[in-house]
């Protein structure tokens, strides 16, 4: 049975309840979590308190370094930590690698920028005498880090990298059904040495173990990743006590495609950008519009390239040229999808590819990867997010036509455009609205670039130096009588 990690100990819950986490796959039980309670959360709390004056005031080089030995100590369980999320989550193992590798690579820059730092100086008006201004930077106290299950590795190390360099010290929330592997990792990057207390991990449902930890008065900062309902939720939670607050939510990405695009690359960039991680990705392409100059080879290139998809258990490799998509993550999950391909069916959608559970799949949540054409702009595919292998691909006239209904959206997280004229691309930078533009780029999610959403997709940004900012209070220090 999986263990907490709370003030430098592996810990049960306090009410010794656990919970079973279901393999996607085979809905068999890979392990029990404990079902973590509201005093597990004072407890976790408490400590990371304590530990946070002095693990505030170490030197930030020795910070960067306690990351730097966790990553090597990673690396040496690498296996068993992919095998792990694989068990739990239902992603394919080269897609668990993948996760895996990306996290080291978070963790890795985090390190690195522990020693670059820097607050600034303002010379001031010698009012009252000659003096100058600082702005320096402190850490900011306890942070909650609540992460969903789509990417259960690398949307913690977004939170625990920039969180530790900074000086704060972290308790970790998991989605309840993928805390395995969440729990190795808090485990092993605690064996760099890290002081107990700095860095814990609490497991157990959203609704008790997220909300007392959001709503917690020692919690000071709270950076969430998860549906835009529940980060309504936290935002409210969060207001009263004036937290500092991140919300990585929800999208619906657009995809342009132009008549000059390469359309063997867009395809493998639409084919890659949908049907990764089973469509479960907050960045995934979600919506396409392509020029009728193109779409019906478009159209021929991409169905080619979805039938090559092979639903299975992650751990099986698939025969090449076929390629391996796993279960979706939960039952209620495949239920959605279902439910929003009929929608877009009874609203004038045309059924392309897929559309049902694959023969010989009826243990696990497996789905075939789907295409509907034309489904009408109000269904639900395009009213809401839309997270699993279910992709509506629509024709356009022009740029104008496609950019107002790449807008047509509550959500703005990332997009994408596939073209090489540089009017195109200036206009989809300039005018779509989304936190994120690629352009004849697959939509990924780097560590060096700032990422987070506009509209309902977000608050706040992660990666890149930027979300070092949400990690520190400023303070201005005039120094004055200096004569
Ligand atoms: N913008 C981004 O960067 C980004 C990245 C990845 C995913 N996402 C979004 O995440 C969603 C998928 O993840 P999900 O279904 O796991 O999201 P979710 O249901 O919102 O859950 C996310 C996390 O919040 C916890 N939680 C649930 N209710 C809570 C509450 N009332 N108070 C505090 N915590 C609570 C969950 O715990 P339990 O598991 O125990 O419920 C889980 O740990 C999608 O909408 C996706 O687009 C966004």
């Amino acid at each position: 049975m999986a263990e907490m990690f709370i003030g430098g100990e592996w810990r049960r819950a306090r009410s010794g309840a656990t919970y079973p986490v279901v393999n996607p796959a085979t809905e068999e039980v890979v392990d029990h979590a404990p079902l973590g309670g509201i005093e597990d959360v004072e407890e976790a709390v408490r400590v990371a308190k304590e530990a946070f004056p002095s693990w505030s005031k170490k030197d930030f080089e020795e910070r960067g370094e306690f990351l730097r030995r966790g990553v090597e100590i990673l690396k040496a369980h690498r296996e068993e930590i992919v095998e792990t999320l694989t068990r739990e989550q239902g992603k394919p193992l080269h897609e668990a690698q993948g996760e895996f590798d990306h996290l080291l690579h978070g963790l890795t820059y985090y390190a690195d920028l522990a020693t670059k730092i820097r607050g600034s100086y303002q010379p001031l008006p010698s009012r009252f005498g000659p003096s100058y201004g600082l702005i320096i930077k402190r850490p900011i106290g306890v942070a909650a880090a609540i992460v969903p299950w789509n990417f259960p590795l690398t949307l913690m190390g977004t939170k625990i990298g920039p969180a530790l360099v900074a000086g704060n010290t972290v308790v970790v929330k998991p989605a309840s059904t993928t805390p395995l592997a969440a729990i190795k990792v808090v485990g092993y990057l605690n064996e760099a040495g890290l002081p107990p207390g700095v860095l814990n991990i609490v497991t157990g449902p959203g609704r008790t173990v997220g909300e007392a930890l959001v709503s917690h008065p020692d919690v000071r900062r709270v950076a969430f990743t998860g549906e835009t309902a529940t980060g309504r939720r936290i935002l409210e939670l969060s207001v009263p006590h004036f937290k500092r607050v991140t919300l990585e939510l929800g999208g619906s990405d657009p995809v342009i495609i132009c008549p000059d695009a390469d359309l063997d690359k867009a395809v493998r960039g639409v084919l890659i950008g949908r049907f990764w991680n089973a469509g479960q990705a907050c960045l995934a392409a979600k919506r396409v519009y392509v020029f009728e100059e193109v779409y019906d080879t478009f159209l021929e290139k991409l169905l080619a390239g979805v039938a090559r998809y092979e639903p299975g258990e992650g751990w099986v490799k698939a025969e090449r040229p076929r390629i391996r998509i796993g279960p979706l993550h939960t039952a209620k999950q495949r239920e959605e999808v279902q439910a929003q391909l009929q929608d877009a069916l009874a609203k004038g959608g045309k059924l392309l590819y897929g559309g049902k559970v694959p023969e010989g799949r009826e243990r696990g949540f497996f789905f075939l990867p789907t295409v509907v054409a034309e489904p009408a702009h109000d269904s639900r595919v395009v009213r809401e997010e839309t997270f699993g292998p279910l992709l509506p691909i629509w024709k356009v006239k022009d740029i104008d036509e496609a950019i107002r209904m790449a807008n047509d959206s509550i959500y703005g997280l990332g997009s994408s455009i596939w073209t090489y004229n540089v009017k195109w691309i200036h206009k989809a930078a300039q005018e779509i609205e989304a936190g994120m533009t690629w352009v004849n780029q697959i939509h990924y999610g780097y560590d060096e670039l700032p990422f987070g959403g506009v509209k309902q997709s977000g608050y706040g940004k992660e990666h890149g130096i930027e979300a070092l900012d949400y990690y520190f209070e400023t303070k201005s220090v005039v120094v004055g009588d200096l004569e």
